[in-house]
């Protein structure tokens, strides 16, 4: 049987779908954590950048689930990666969430002090406060930049991957070196699901679009972190393991990336990894 988890390059299990939480907040937040742990869901993306730690932490006290059963990530934004504020940084999500550790902790772009800030995560992983460290945003230029200065591989590199900006060079780069791909914006923020090849592909299998595009990251080998407020559409994207996309479809989707992400970065960002 095809596993929902995937193993980490420290050994930790993680669940391949998660739930994202951007621009979820206040009690919206807690609503969305109790129907989605309703759904099945155990894994959660956040970051301080969200500004919904706090609310976060709170359906996680409320949600019913026991701690070590949750698989809670965050993330340092890249202002705090500099003048040593990484630690106090990491510190203050632990509070806001009400945790005293983190699943997950990630540079959230690779800008500001990258290798300083990543020896802070080590620390912090080798202190039991974080259970696996990792990265996001990073290219390959960026992570053979960083792997050149790390005693921890990071165990995983969530990047923007969606079918009209699918990352395949990223995806194969974190395959060969043992680094677990994430999509962030797997569907492309729900705006290209009326794509005419997911709507023959969903008809196909009859699935949704949305089911079509989860499905079709998880065979290449992502985990994949859909946000969703809506209980129906959380069950839906859970719902992805009972069938499989041909290889034919599989390729016929390589059709839909145009190679350029409509979201936006960063200005100082460098996809060859420049500064
Ligand atoms: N590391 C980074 O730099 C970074 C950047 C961006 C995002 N992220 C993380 O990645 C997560 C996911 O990305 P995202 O939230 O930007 O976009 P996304 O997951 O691709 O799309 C979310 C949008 O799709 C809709 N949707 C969800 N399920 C659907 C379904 N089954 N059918 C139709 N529409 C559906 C949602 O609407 P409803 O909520 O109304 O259902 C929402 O508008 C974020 O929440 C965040 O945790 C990380």
């Amino acid at each position: 049987m095809e596993s929902r988890t995937i193993k980490l390059n420290n050994g930790i299990e993680i669940d391949r779908v998660g739930l994202g939480f951007w621009e979820v907040r206040g009690a919206e937040a807690e609503k969305t954590l109790a129907s989605a742990v309703e759904a099945g869901y155990r894994r959660i993306d956040t970051a301080m950048y969200y500004h919904n730690e706090e609310d976060v932490g709170a359906g996680i006290r409320a949600c019913g689930i026991p701690r070590k059963e949750l698989f809670v990530a965050s993330k340092i934004w890249y202002t705090d990666m500099c003048g040593g504020r990484q630690e106090e940084t990491f510190y203050k999500s632990l509070e806001a969430l009400g945790l005293d550790y983190i699943d997950l902790y990630y540079l959230h772009w690779p800008l500001g002090e990258v290798t300083e800030s990543w020896k802070v995560l080590e620390r912090l992983y080798e202190a039991g406060k974080i259970r696996a460290i990792g990265v996001c945003n990073f290219q390959p230029a960026h992570l053979q930049r960083l792997l050149a200065k790390a005693n921890v591989c990071p165990a995983v590199d969530q990047i923007e991957s969606n079918p009209c900006f699918q990352q395949p060079q990223a995806v194969a780069f974190c395959q060969k070196e043992g680094i677990v791909p994430e999509a962030w914006g797997p569907l492309g923020k729900g705006k290209d699901l009326g794509e005419p090849l997911l709507l023959e592909l969903a008809a196909k299998y009859e699935k949704t679009p949305a089911q079509i595009v989860l499905r079709w990251h998880l065979q290449r080998g992502l985990t994949v972190i859909p946000k969703s407020v809506h209980p129906e559409r959380q069950r839906q994207n859970l719902d992805v393991w009972d069938f499989t996309l041909e290889e034919a479809d599989m390729e016929k989707m390589c059709t839909l990336d145009t190679g350029k992400s409509k979201r936006g970065y960063p200005a100082e960002f460098r996809f060859d990894g420049g500064m």
